[in-house]
């Protein structure tokens, strides 16, 4: 049996839905859950002893993990809640003065606009480009001058699924001297992410859709040398933190220095486990997303139904365009049937455990609601 067979067994969603809905939240499979249960399991019968235990190296052993998953050093990885917060932090951490540009896009998720948006007091101008999907990184690049201090992108993006080429991307940022900022939140987990053969300086993703772990989890990489003095301070971010003295700071150098307070433990344990897995196991994973999101548009196509998503550019995220998509989705839902109502029409995101046969069933029941 492969992998992706033994694997299928232990997510519990399969055997009651078609569930094509990895790009807003994953079922987490059983051998990530135990990870978090038996953490809490362990709270729950010895307080704060398992806690230490997980602490004493100050998460290295997870940071590792996760860190491997994107060709990453451990001490370049830090924790942070969500993918929102992690942004911020790169949008105050850098030290953006009146006059400096942010190029990003109009068909970004609000995650990777929004906290730019509080820059514009300062008079940092954000260029919204309008891209084309064939022509997307063109079109970003087209608007970058000496200016642009960052360009700040999703590797796939949500609503349209293409993937996009960060390399070609980071070049061209690093010849008028701008950084790169990924949200790799759709990507990691389905398809490869090297941070740095992308050569790029930051990368966020909340864990709960490719990653399948808890919500919660989710993790930063800052490049080496960058934002050394973060933009908030808490009792974790000081190198001298568990000696409780409130008087006397001294920033932290390692990547503890973003994670302001307590981490959610539980959730990351189950990340770095699904890092771990992924790893592991990427040979077979990435290569079954492509396949199946091949299988998708084909058969898509081949019902008639448009599909946005263009065919050489994508990852785990495939758009069938749909009139009313929210109303076919929630239809679709009677049917034991799990998609996104997303961009211009309903949003299928198979993982790797998904089989061709569920992909027909949904995409026929899509054709015969849809007209
Ligand atoms: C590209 C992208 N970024 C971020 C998020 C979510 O952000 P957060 O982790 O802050 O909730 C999503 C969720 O759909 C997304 O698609």
């Amino acid at each position: 049996m492969k992998f992706h067979e033994d694997f299928r067994n232990l997510v519990p969603v399969t055997k009651e839905y078609v569930y094509l809905n990895h790009a807003a939240i994953s079922p987490i499979p059983l051998p990530i859950l135990y990870e978090s249960l038996r953490y809490l399991l362990d709270i729950s019968r010895y307080g704060s002893l398992p806690v230490n235990d997980e602490e004493n190296d100050d998460f290295y052993h997870l940071r590792e993990k996760v860190g491997k998953l994107i060709n990453a050093e451990p001490d370049t990885i830090s924790f942070i809640p969500n993918t929102s917060f992690g942004i911020n932090i790169i949008a105050h951490g850098l030290d953006l003065n009146e006059g400096d540009e942010i190029v990003t896009d109009s068909l970004e998720f609000p995650a990777v606009t929004y906290p730019f948006f509080k820059l514009k007091k300062k008079n940092i101008k954000i260029v919204i480009v309008k891209p084309r999907l064939e022509n997307f990184e063109d079109d970003l690049l087209s608007s970058i001058s000496k200016k642009t201090r960052l360009i700040a992108i999703s590797h796939v993006s949500f609503n349209t699924g293409v993937k996009l080429d960060i390399k070609k991307i980071s070049k061209e940022a690093k010849s008028v001297g701008a950084y790169t900022l990924v949200d790799i939140i759709q990507s990691a987990g389905a398809t490869e992410v090297n941070v740095k053969d992308f050569d790029i300086d930051f990368a966020v993703a909340g864990g709960y859709k490719w990653l399948m772990s808890p919500q919660g989890s989710g993790f930063m990489y800052v490049k080496k040398g960058l934002i050394e003095d973060p933009p908030f301070y808490g009792w974790r971010s000081s190198s001298n933190y568990l000696d409780f003295n409130s008087e006397n700071f001294m920033l932290e150098k390692g990547p503890r220095r973003f994670e302001i307070g307590t981490i959610d433990v539980a959730a990351n344990i189950a990340l770095a486990k699904s890092c771990e897995i992924v790893s592991q196991h990427k040979d077979e994973i990435y290569p079954r997303i492509q396949n199946l999101t091949d299988f998708v548009i084909k058969y898509a196509e081949e019902q008639g139904l448009e599909v946005i998503t263009p065919k050489n550019k994508k990852a785990g995220i495939v758009i069938i365009k749909t009139n009313n998509p929210k109303e076919l989705s929630r239809r679709l839902l009677e049917k034991k049937i799990v998609v996104s109502p997303r961009g211009n029409g309903v949003r299928i995101s198979t993982h790797f455990y998904n089989l061709e046969d569920e992909v027909k069933i949904a995409i026929d029941e899509i054709r015969k609601l849809a007209f």
